[in-house]
């Protein structure tokens, strides 16, 4: 019996890799986590399968369901949204699993910032402008930020931010990031990604709290920096006509020689 961890994906039902819908395929039982999950994605379960959402569970109870699969031989298919590896609690529950030697596995998914910049059709690098994506949150009531990850630490780089679950503290994220970034830096909101009620919003640190307006409320990720929307940017050097690399090897005395 395996517990596998899956990441579903930030919506749309085709956007969960083929291993994840194969194993939700074979598992008679799945454990999803609340309203985030597709039913798309649940769709994939095989007939009779036992199909929980675990949104209102404690991890205790959570922990008891995997045990009590685990008892019957059953397979468990446990899925997140987006990926696995930001903000999916899968941290603790692999800690309780190991600690009762239940063996799991680990699947990733397509994380939310992705597809937020795919519906923006946006390269969050480009250069010159930013080579750095930062993942972040502002605190909440479940979760404080540790010393050094406020969000002026991060804009004070210029790098690029995704900030997630902070749509309800829109204000406070414009006003603490503007002495950084500058009234008429870029942003978007992008609310529901990849959802077919998808929405997005663009405007600039100055605009973008009265264009948003009340009604974009939850599950919406918050993208700021200079690469946003940005025409006038440097071609990469990668592929560059008279750049010379291993796989497209230039002149008499190259310095990746095709034959090495
Ligand atoms: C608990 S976190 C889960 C993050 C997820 N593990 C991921 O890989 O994106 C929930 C937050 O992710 C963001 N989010 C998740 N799905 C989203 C989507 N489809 N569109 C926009 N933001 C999304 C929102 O900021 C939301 O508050």
């Amino acid at each position: 019996m395996t517990v596998h961890f899956i990441g579903a994906g930030p919506g749309a039902p085709d956007l969960l890799t083929l291993r994840g819908r194969d194993l939700i395929a074979a598992c008679p039982v799945c454990l999803y986590a609340g309203s985030l999950v597709p039913e798309g994605v649940l769709a994939h379960c095989p007939p009779g399968a036992r199909i929980v959402n675990t949104a209102p569970l404690s991890l205790d109870e959570i922990i008891a369901e995997i045990a009590a699969a685990h008892a019957d031989g059953k397979d468990v298919a446990r899925l997140h949204s987006g990926d696995l590896a930001i903000w999916s609690a899968m941290g603790e529950q692999l800690r309780r699993l190991r600690a009762l030697a239940i063996p799991y596995t680990v699947t990733p998914g397509v994380p939310s910032f992705s597809a937020a910049a795919a519906a923006l059709e946006t390269e969050l690098t480009l250069p010159g402008l930013a080579q750095s994506v930062v993942l972040t949150r502002t605190p909440g009531r479940a979760s404080a930020m540790p010393e050094g990850e406020q969000l002026a630490a991060f804009a004070a780089t210029g790098a690029v931010l995704a900030i997630h679950l902070s749509i309800h503290l829109l204000g406070k994220v414009v006003a603490e990031l503007t002495p950084h970034y500058g009234a008429d830096c870029p942003v978007a909101i992008v609310w529901r990604a990849s959802w077919p009620d998808q929405r997005i919003v663009r405007g600039t640190l100055a605009t973008l709290d009265a264009a948003v307006g009340t009604e974009m409320e939850r599950t919406a990720l918050i993208l700021v920096g200079k690469t946003l929307g940005a025409a006038d940017f440097a071609e990469s050097r990668l592929y560059a006509a008279d750049y010379d690399r291993r796989y497209r090897p230039l002149g008499a005395d190259p310095r990746f020689p095709e034959a090495s």
